[in-house]
């Protein structure tokens, strides 16, 4: 079976609706025809100067997270990125393989750089690409599930491989294909629907995994919509991105289709289209919510299942560095 690989950033102490449709949705509907491994990539967050003691409850706290989503860690290999210090290893070795032009051309960083200025941009942040590449090849992965915005990096994951094939010889890595799933892979900020929803902008604008239901409705009540004379509900991203973005979400918590639930509120004013879409988002939110608290409640069997995931990940990770290190020419220890 192909492996698959993906993470995210524990960055915050809630997931949004944005991961989970992007991204999580599709870890679980992936994890029976692909020996999987999913990752809470502490290191990455660490861009972003958390407080530790944060940084361990929001690791922990992603990882529930991905459980109450249906990772299943029977079948899925459920770790963290730290656990499995291949994972540096890999990166330094890939960090010597990539142009300092190719990296100053990643998009997110450039964003990021240009917010917080030369002297408040840290060299982890420019380096942060390579960790993810190293991330991916240290597991042979096929295919990476994620969302449109991390298209670039993901190219840059396969010019990597190709490189090291080019030069170390074919089978030196694997190269990856994104699994981006374009009806999903950007969810849009509820305020401003043509920007992406994001942990970070976490304002009204986006719906979190783990907020007061409530707040969720109220958010979903207050969403912008697209003024057009016919209020009409169909799903037309171009012209009615606000409306759209409902009609997705909507679908991704219920399993309809966007057209289907479209023909049912067509005609009846976006109102009824907003308390139905917060009815059926609190419906998925409150058994989620349920689960991941489980999880939660008991530290010391979730941080038992992380080392358990941390041991089989680090077996499949171990030889295919030592491959990559071989080929490099770095002198083996025995
Ligand atoms: P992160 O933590 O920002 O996001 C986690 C995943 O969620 C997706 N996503 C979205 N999808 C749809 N709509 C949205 N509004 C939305 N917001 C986020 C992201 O595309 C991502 O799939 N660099 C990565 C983490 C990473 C990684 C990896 C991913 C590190 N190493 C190796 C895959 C493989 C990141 O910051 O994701």
């Amino acid at each position: 079976r192909q492996r698959i690989l993906s993470g995210m950033q524990p960055t915050h102490d809630s997931l949004t609706i944005g991961n989970y449709i992007g991204a999580l949705q599709q870890w679980v509907a992936l994890q029976d025809s692909y020996d999987a491994l999913y990752c809470v990539v502490d290191l990455h967050a660490l861009t972003v100067h958390p407080d530790p003691a944060v940084l361990r409850e929001r690791t922990r706290r992603t990882a529930a997270q991905y459980l109450a989503g249906g990772v299943d860690p029977e079948r899925s290999v459920l770790f963290v990125q730290s656990h499995v210090p291949e994972h540096t290893e890999l990166a330094w070795l890939l960090s010597c393989q990539t142009g300092y032009g190719e990296a100053s051309r990643m998009t997110q960083f450039k964003d990021k750089a240009e917010k917080q200025g030369t002297e408040g941009t840290t060299v982890g942040l420019f380096t942060y690409p390579v960790l993810m590449a190293a991330d991916i090849l240290l597991y042979d992965a096929a295919l990476v599930p994620v969302g449109e915005d991390q298209r670039q990096h993901l190219e840059l994951t396969r010019d990597l491989a190709e490189r090291l094939n080019t030069r170390f010889g074919e089978g030196t890595a694997v190269v990856p294909d994104a699994h981006i799933v374009k009806a999903v892979a950007k969810i849009y900020d509820l305020q401003e629907p043509t920007a992406k929803m994001s942990k970070s902008e976490a304002g009204k604008g986006s719906l979190l995994l783990l907020e007061d239901v409530k707040r969720t409705a109220k958010k979903i009540k207050s969403a912008v919509t697209d003024a057009d004379e016919t209020y009409a509900v169909r799903f037309d991203p171009a012209a009615k991105p606000g409306i759209s973005n409902l009609l997705t979400i909507f679908s991704a918590v219920t399993g309809r289709g966007v057209d289907e639930i479209a023909a049912e509120y067509d005609g009846r004013g976006y109102g009824h289209l907003k308390v139905a879409l917060a009815d059926a988002v609190v419906a998925f939110l409150e058994p989620f919510q349920e689960r991941a608290n489980g999880y939660l409640a008991d530290p010391a069997e979730l941080d038992r299942v992380l080392a358990d995931g941390a041991d089989r990940a680090r077996d499949i990770a171990q030889p295919v560095l030592e491959r990559v290190k071989s080929r490099f020419g770095l002198l083996p220890a025995r």
